[in-house]
């Protein structure tokens, strides 16, 4: 099957699974073509301005309220609550896959957060790893998901429509939308940033200029697609952290059609059109910006995704790597392939870093070594995709994180082996 989408961001799309499903120069008929019902999907406050207004009008075979009470699901999400508070640099080794059959939600462990997910900002951070495709259909009412895959692909069949996503493609889940993870290979795993804040945006662009970094075109949006299936079906939501489900006797992937801007969708990271110098020095990583959600505070961010993709070194007389550094915001790493320029070893494809505010960080012994007293010229960076969930308040480390073998006992060492070099008799 091959899968269509429509391209661009923060459009009002229009897509129809039957030939005129949609109501033509109204919203809400008395009645819908094809018998369908109206639904409203809202994913910000209805006076919201304009340009930060989310909404979709689903025409659907049942309406979503058409559910019998949730009950609290016995198997929780695994991680557990957060642990105690480390201004410690923390390191992760990939989790492992699992050994029994587990579907997509079952193999989420969350990992880090900074908001109790009642709040209307901050994010929380989970690993998945997965061998199962789902049976049952979820939805997250706590935030917008953000989905990072780093092995296999997966096939997301939401309300609005189907997604495939492989290693280096990103995908978008809006707040509340229902959608089921099928598996493309045998297993996968990945990462998910879930932001309880604004929704992620395109960055501005600022003297940049109107082109570069993510271009609106290349984010795609799936058609409407839509299962009459009249079976039992579990639907499973997140609600405050907690797992609850209800037993519905349809399939509420059920949207025949549907218009609006509150849509999930993917991007292709190898599409992102990467800016640096072309003299000396670094601009900051936030040039790597590929998505970003606000705070009321302006250039604040609440989540930033940040990308360090293949890209060209000419730098001159410039120390390349990521220069040493503290910082306000609080910057949790992943890697999808490859190595990551800052470091020679022990940050692995799956793995993780986070390192907090004002936390001392930077190239390790190895690389910063080797970066001194390199010969310097033009150098292609290449077969890497490392990435960052950047955010401005601290993340705690969940229980898991914190006991689990994963974690590298002695990451600080990374940074022992630097050398002093200083001499005052010599400039
Ligand atoms: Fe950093």
């Amino acid at each position: 099957m091959t899968l269509e989408y429509l391209s661009g961001f923060g459009n009002e799309f229009a897509s129809e699974a039957l030939p005129g499903a949609l109501p033509v120069g109204q919203n809400s008929p008395q009645k819908a073509p094809y018998g369908l019902y109206t639904e409203l999907f809202s994913g910000t406050a209805f006076t919201m301005t304009r340009s930060e207004a989310r909404r979709t009008w689903l025409y659907r075979i049942q309406p979503s309220a058409n559910h019998p009470a949730f009950a609290k699901l016995e198997r929780q999400l695994a991680g557990g609550p957060l642990g105690a508070v480390t201004p410690n640099r923390l390191r992760w080794n990939p989790l492992d896959m699992p050994s029994e059959p587990t579907d997509f939600i079952d193999g989420l462990v969350a990992m880090v957060a900074n908001s109790a997910s009642d709040k209307p900002s901050g994010i929380s951070i989970h690993h998945y790893r997965t061998n199962r495709s789902m049976e049952r259909v979820f939805f997250n009412a706590d935030g917008e998901w953000l989905i990072v895959p780093e092995q296999g692909r997966l096939r997301l069949v939401t309300e609005l429509g189907v997604l495939e996503v492989e290693p280096l493609e990103i995908v978008v889940l809006p707040r509340g939308l229902k959608f089921r993870v099928e598996l493309l290979d045998a297993q996968a795993r990945g990462y998910i940033a879930e932001n309880h804040g604004a929704p992620l945006r395109l960055p501005d662009l600022g003297p940049i200029g109107s082109n570069g970094l993510a271009n609106p075109r290349d984010f795609l949006s799936p058609v409407a697609h839509y299962e009459d299936l009249r079976q039992p079906t579990t639907l499973v939501q997140k609600f405050l952290g907690e797992l609850w489900a209800c037993e519905l006797d349809h399939s509420p992937l059920n949207v025949v059609a549907w218009h609006g801007n509150n849509v999930p969708y993917k991007y292709d990271l190898r599409r992102f059109n990467t800016i640096g110098t072309v003299s000396f020095d670094h601009p900051d990583p936030s040039i790597f910006t590929v998505l970003t959600s606000p705070t009321s505070v302006h250039g604040l961010a609440n989540l930033d995704f940040v990308i360090f993709p293949p890209r060209w070194m000419v730098a001159e007389n410039t120390f390349r790597p990521p220069w040493f550094h503290r910082n306000l915001m609080n910057e949790y790493m992943g890697l999808i392939q490859g190595a990551y320029d800052a470091k020679a070893e022990g940050f692995l494809p799956g793995g993780a870093s986070l390192h907090s505010c004002m936390s001392a960080h930077g190239p390790d012994g190895e690389t910063c070594t080797k970066a001194i007293n390199v010969e310097l010229a033009p150098h292609k960076i290449d077969n890497t995709m490392a990435f960052m969930f950047e955010t401005s308040q601290v993340l705690r480390p969940t229980q898991f994180a914190l006991d689990c073998p994963h974690l590298q006992p002695a990451y600080d060492a990374c940074w022992a082996s630097l050398p002093v070099t200083f001499n005052p008799n010599r400039r």
